[in-house]
């Protein structure tokens, strides 16, 4: 059991670095859709307690979105397009707003708009999200469907899905006939599931066209990826890079190799719990259920013995099986005098935003799907993170204002970390 005298992992001297990845350059077809500059930062001075209060109003939010700017342009190109490729960091606002835009813009009303995501997690939240942000029950205009729930209506034109959901639908109708438009999102994640459906929708555009049917529109969404892959794939396909709101954010790496993440991550949470102010909230970035319950219990057991003067702590688990209603939590602002830590997996690394985080820790490692030859099996393996996803975690400290990332590694591992995400199928 970790102790609670433990000393920060010495950490090296920060390195200011913008944390979006540099994306594949030489797409000829790109284009930047909002200018740097027009930035518009509301909450910026009431960090932390503005994104999910309902304050503000629904309304407000959305329009405060990165991607509200570029709504025009999105949807002149998106309205002529067969197929497009869109990039934008993590809480720009595509997941939630694409789906509306093209809605409102009367672009697919014929069929349903598809949303793909790779975890049943985030397929549920987001269309209580839009759900809400469209004033309509879920279920009716916006509704979902995962694996054994289902909750969609004759009037659902807004459908969130789990890739594994829509490769079975399409299985018993590859021309897709209920779908106007079908949205690939998380696309850097690479699971089989999505690199699946790529050929799949690819194959039922083309099909459709030639049949002379209601054509099929694709859009591939990720916060990175390899561009120029995915564009080639879907025949060169124009890839729409969103200007996101990123501030610098200090990275920080250990002097030495850590050999206990988990102590490593403990010791440097609350080294920070005793510096930052109450407000600026902590995002660790871990593996697992049992290892996120079992870090979430020491905290807790810990934060009940900290000196005088320090703030209090709610800790709060985030991963992909946990309680919806608990996983809801995470969004909610921390009461005063308290700071919120936040344990995840890598869900929140982009599929989820939180809001109100100043400080990432990343132990640099992710449970992750991994085929044994010897055995034959498929198991779940600890094991490092690629650089987009260093990149990635880092970036959630820097959404509303300048941020730090601890990384629990030093600058040699992490130079020895794979460029992407290896693709689950290769693994
Ligand atoms: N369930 C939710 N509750 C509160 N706010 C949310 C929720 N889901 C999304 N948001 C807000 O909507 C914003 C846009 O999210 P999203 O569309 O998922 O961005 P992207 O897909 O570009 O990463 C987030 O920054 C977050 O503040
Ligand atoms: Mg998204």
């Amino acid at each position: 059991m970790p102790q609670r005298t433990g000393e920060l992992p010495p950490f090296k001297k920060p390195k200011l670095a913008s944390t979006t990845l540099p994306l594949a350059s030489g797409s000829r077809r790109a284009m930047l859709l909002t200018t740097p500059g027009t930035k518009r930062h509301p909450s910026s001075s009431s960090l932390s307690s503005s994104s999910s209060s309902s304050s503000i109003g629904i309304d407000s939010q959305r329009r405060s979105l990165p991607i509200f700017q570029a709504r025009g342009t999105l949807l002149g190109q998106l309205r002529t397009l067969d197929c497009a490729v869109l990039i934008g960091e993590t809480g720009s606002g595509k997941t939630t707003q694409i789906p509306q835009y093209l809605y409102e813009g009367g672009i697919g009303r014929q069929g349903i708009v598809a949303v793909t995501q790779p975890r049943r997690v985030a397929a549920i939240s987001l269309a209580t999200r839009v759900s809400d942000e469209k004033k309509n029950e879920l279920g009716k205009l916006v509704g979902y469907t995962v694996r054994f729930e289902d909750l969609t209506s004759d009037e659902t034109k807004i459908k969130f899905l789990t890739d594994g959901m829509l490769l079975r639908e399409a299985i018993g109708d590859p021309l897709m006939h209920k779908y106007s438009v079908v949205i690939l999102d998380e696309a850097h994640e690479r699971t089989i599931h999505t690199d699946v459906l790529f050929g799949v929708v690819k194959a039922a555009q083309k099909k459709r066209k030639e049949l002379g049917k209601l054509p099929l529109k694709v859009i591939v969404m990720s916060a990175t990826m390899d561009v120029d892959l995915f564009s080639h794939y879907f025949n060169g396909a124009p890839v729409l890079y969103l200007e996101g709101r990123q501030h610098p954010i200090q990275i920080f790496y250990t002097k030495q190799s850590q050999s206990d993440y988990l102590q490593a991550a403990l010791v440097t949470v609350f080294q920070i719990h005793q510096e930052a102010t109450y407000s600026q909230d902590i995002l660790v970035f871990l593996t697992g259920q049992e290892e996120i319950e079992a870090m979430t219990k020491t905290c807790r057991d810990i934060a009940k013995h900290l000196p005088d003067g320090c703030p209090q702590m709610v800790v709060m688990p985030l991963y992909a099986s946990l309680p919806y209603s608990q996983q809801l939590r995470v969004f909610q602002v921390a009461p005063k005098g308290y700071r919120k830590v936040i344990l995840s997996t890598n869900i929140a690394e982009t599929s989820i935003t939180i809001a109100g985080i100043k400080y990432v820790v990343d132990t640099g490692m992710v449970k992750a799907k991994k085929y044994t030859p010897q055995s034959g099996l498929e198991v779940l393996a600890v094991q490092r993170i690629s650089k987009a996803q260093a990149w990635q975690r880092a970036g959630r400290a820097g959404r509303e204002e300048s941020g730090f990332c601890y990384r629990l590694y030093t600058e040699d591992e992490f130079e020895k970390f794979d460029k992407m995400t290896v693709p689950e199928i290769q693994r």
